[in-house]
């Protein structure tokens, strides 16, 4: 039988990673983090010094890589986890996923990894377009939002840079006028999203909220 697909979308430091990471945990099925195709693509245009503006080589680059629940992969070959979570890298994913053409070569990447992920038992995928335009048939849709200083706050945190908040608020922010504002995909909930702000939640409210709405996923309203 296959299994449940359920979409967590949302800003960066809205603590999409933690709360992907325990529900399928619980639920007992896989995590795609889809952010690492994006890192992976930015990776190998830094490796190779491209035009971050290049639409026909990121498009190029983009097919070399590929996708499954321990991460990406560049030519077949993982790529190591902290490679793609340097701030270079995070600025330059963040550029080159404005790019239609790039965009279009990891959409079947993901939705290949996440289709496989579902005829093993299932997976929750986090990203920012997942329920949108990756993933719209998926059983559950969650977008998670907080405010920017409260996302800043736990990423400076958990990266123990607690010292460069100012900085991490301005790329956090930077970073979602980028997401939001770009004409493909942009950062957007579902029409049948159900959207849940975090500021005020602990990480295991909000994973409670999730596993509620993954046990009665039909005839979820939003919150
Ligand atoms: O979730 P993340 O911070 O690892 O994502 C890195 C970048 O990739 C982010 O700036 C936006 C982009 N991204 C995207 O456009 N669509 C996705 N489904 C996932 C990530």
């Amino acid at each position: 039988m296959k299994g449940i697909l359920v979409t967590i979308d949302g800003p960066a430091g809205g603590g999409k990673s933690s709360v992907a990471r325990q529900v399928a945990g619980r639920l007992g099925v896989v995590n795609l983090n889809t952010g690492a195709a994006y890192r992976a693509a930015a990776l190998l245009a830094l490796r190779e010094e491209t035009d971050l503006s290049d639409a026909p080589k990121l498009a190029a680059l983009a097919s070399r890589v590929s996708l499954d629940p321990d991460g990406a992969s560049i030519d077949g070959e993982r790529v190591p986890e902290p490679d793609l979570r340097t701030p270079e890298v995070s600025a330059a994913a963040s550029r080159v996923s404005v790019d239609a053409g790039l965009r279009e070569v990891l959409l079947p990447v993901q939705r290949a990894a996440a289709e496989e992920a579902r005829e093993r038992g299932g997976a929750v995928v986090e990203g920012r377009d997942i329920g949108t335009v990756v993933l719209p048939d998926a059983e559950l849709k969650v977008f998670l939002s907080a405010d920017p200083e409260e996302r800043a706050r736990r990423r400076a945190r958990q990266t123990g840079r607690e010292a460069e908040l100012d900085r991490i608020r301005e790329a956090i922010q930077r970073r979602d006028r980028q997401d939001s504002e770009r004409e493909v995909s942009p950062l957007r909930p579902a029409e049948d999203a159900v959207v849940l702000d975090t500021t005020a939640l602990s990480l295991d409210e909000v994973v409670s909220r999730v596993l509620d709405l993954a046990a009665g996923q039909r005839g979820v309203r939003k919150l």
